[in-house]
């Protein structure tokens, strides 16, 4: 059923546009014009910007990272928290002053924020100069909306959410040589009452398994070697599809592709994520030992309200079957601090809750009321000042914990991804789990696997090659 309904042709009216586009650009900027995506928020949204890039390389265009050199500029946003917005609003303010450079500069907002009506109706007034504004469902017709913005046509608004298509063959120039992002869903049927995401995203849909075997398949012909699946919870995936294949079956069948690469996956709802996965993640010599299982809250009580469909307890049963199967599992989760009527001792049991597990890393959020979502008219009694008190109290047991925990891999070998040049000689790169390790290395090195042993913790840790 969804092999049908998923529109995968829907690409191909874009390349009409792209293909005018190719021969009326030089035109207009004499030469090669220059676009610059900016991006804020999830993986998903980096990812959608790498196909954005690719769109535009397509249509001609020069990736750029300066954006005082651009002549196409978007703003690909994120609306989870109210800090991610503010710093959109500063942002796109600079666009007055880059047109006064550079008068044939388009400007473009896109992404989760712009596809609430109430801030396209926002820029429509307060910001003139930004030329377009679409949403999440429509970015695939960047090239349209370029094409008529330079011939012509007035400001562009377009916001549709049609919820049910995937439009599938979208270009895409991915940031990385060696690791890259995966999506294989889009939206989220949840409705956690904080959060934002299903109304900008809409409804769950997952890709067809054989599309993203064929893109992983690329992928590692072209030599990546860490494949991140994508999705807001990938382990919904497939529900509502005749093809029966669920996360863990796609994790098989994206494992039995030959070569040598890892899958990580991000991100994993608790209350879904069956013991099938956790097997699967132990079976799967591929599969990288990170579980990134958001809690959001320790408290029973707190996760009722939060809509999370779980509670406390099976959530430790989760990380103790976890731990059992994957013993040098990797988990990580996210918290929010301060939800409407949490109190000090709901709180406590975020603390214990985190004292418990022991997670890798944490990434941590003071509840911020978001526009339409239940949460954002519960009471909230609680001060932001007292919230910043538990967050910080949040921050110094997680600090200690990680302490106490970076000593265990002093004198034991991992194989390890080499990431990035830290100096001259000096690289880091990351174990099958989360662990980031400094070590001395040549640079031709990066992208490829290499077997490092710990010889110190301090900060960071700090390995040799063997
Ligand atoms: N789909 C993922 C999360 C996506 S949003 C999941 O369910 O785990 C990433 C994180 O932002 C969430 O896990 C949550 O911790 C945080 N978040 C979302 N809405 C928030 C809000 N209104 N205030 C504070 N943090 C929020
Ligand atoms: Fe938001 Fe909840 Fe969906 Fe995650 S699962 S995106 S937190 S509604
Ligand atoms: Fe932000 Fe949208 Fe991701 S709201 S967190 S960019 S799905």
């Amino acid at each position: 059923m969804l092999g049908e309904k998923n529109n995968a042709s829907a690409f191909a009216e874009q390349t009409v546009y792209i293909n005018r586009l190719i021969e009326k650009l030089p035109e207009v900027y004499e030469g090669t014009p220059k676009a610059c995506v900016i991006t804020f928020g999830c993986q998903q949204n980096v990812s959608d910007s790498e196909h954005l890039k690719g769109m535009l390389a397509c249509m001609g265009y020069e990736i750029t990272e300066d954006e005082k050199d651009a002549d196409f500029i978007i703003f690909n946003t994120c609306a989870v928290r109210g800090h991610a917005e503010d710093r959109v609003y500063g942002n796109i303010g600079k666009v007055k002053q880059l047109k006064k450079d550079n008068p044939r500069l388009i400007a473009a907002v896109c992404g989760c924020m712009a596809q609430q009506q109430i801030v396209a109706d926002k820029i429509k007034k307060s910001y003139p100069y930004i030329d377009m504004v679409f949403g999440t469902q429509v970015f695939h017709r960047l090239p349209e909306f370029i094409y008529k913005r330079i011939t012509g046509s007035g400001r562009i608004f377009e916001l549709s959410l049609e919820n049910e298509k995937i439009v599938e063959d979208v270009p895409v120039k991915r940031d990385g040589t060696f690791k890259g992002w995966l999506p294989i869903m889009y939206g989220c049927n949840n409705f956690c009452t904080y959060c934002i995401v299903p109304y900008v995203r809409g409804r769950e849909r997952s890709r067809e398994p054989e599309k993203i075997l064929a893109e992983a398949r690329e992928m590692v012909n072209a030599g990546y070697k860490e494949i991140t699946l994508l999705g807001q919870n990938v382990n919904s995936y497939g529900k509502g599809c005749e093809h029966g294949i669920t996360f863990a079956k796609l994790l098989r069948m994206i494992n039995d592709i030959e070569g040598d690469f890892r899958i990580k996956f991000m991100t994993s709802h608790p209350k879904d994520c069956t013991i099938e996965l956790l097997d699967t993640i132990k079976e799967c010599e591929k599969i990288s030992h990170h579980l990134h299982l958001p809690f959001q809250s320790g408290s029973s009580r707190i996760l009722k309200r939060m809509n999370r469909y779980y509670d406390r307890e099976a959530y430790l049963r989760l990380i103790k079957e976890a731990k059992e199967r994957i013993p040098d599992v990797s988990l990580t989760s996210d918290i929010i601090v301060g939800f409407p009527g949490e109190t000090y001792e709901d709180f406590k049991e975020t603390l214990s809750l985190v004292q418990e597990v022991e997670f890798s890393s944490l990434f941590t959020f003071i509840f911020s009321p978001r526009n339409g979502t239940p949460a954002e008219t519960m009471p909230d009694p609680i001060t932001r000042e007292e919230k910043g008190k538990w967050f910080d109290e949040l921050l110094r047991l997680q600090e200690k914990i990680a302490e106490k925990n970076i000593q265990k891999y002093v004198g034991k070998t991992y194989r390890v991804l080499c990431d990035e040049i830290v100096s001259d000689g000096v690289l880091s790169g990351h174990t099958n789990g989360t662990a980031t390790i400094i070590f001395e290395g040549d640079e031709k090195l990066l992208g490829e696997f290499v077997n490092v042993k710990v010889v110190s913790a301090t900060n960071s840790l700090n390995g040799v090659i063997v």
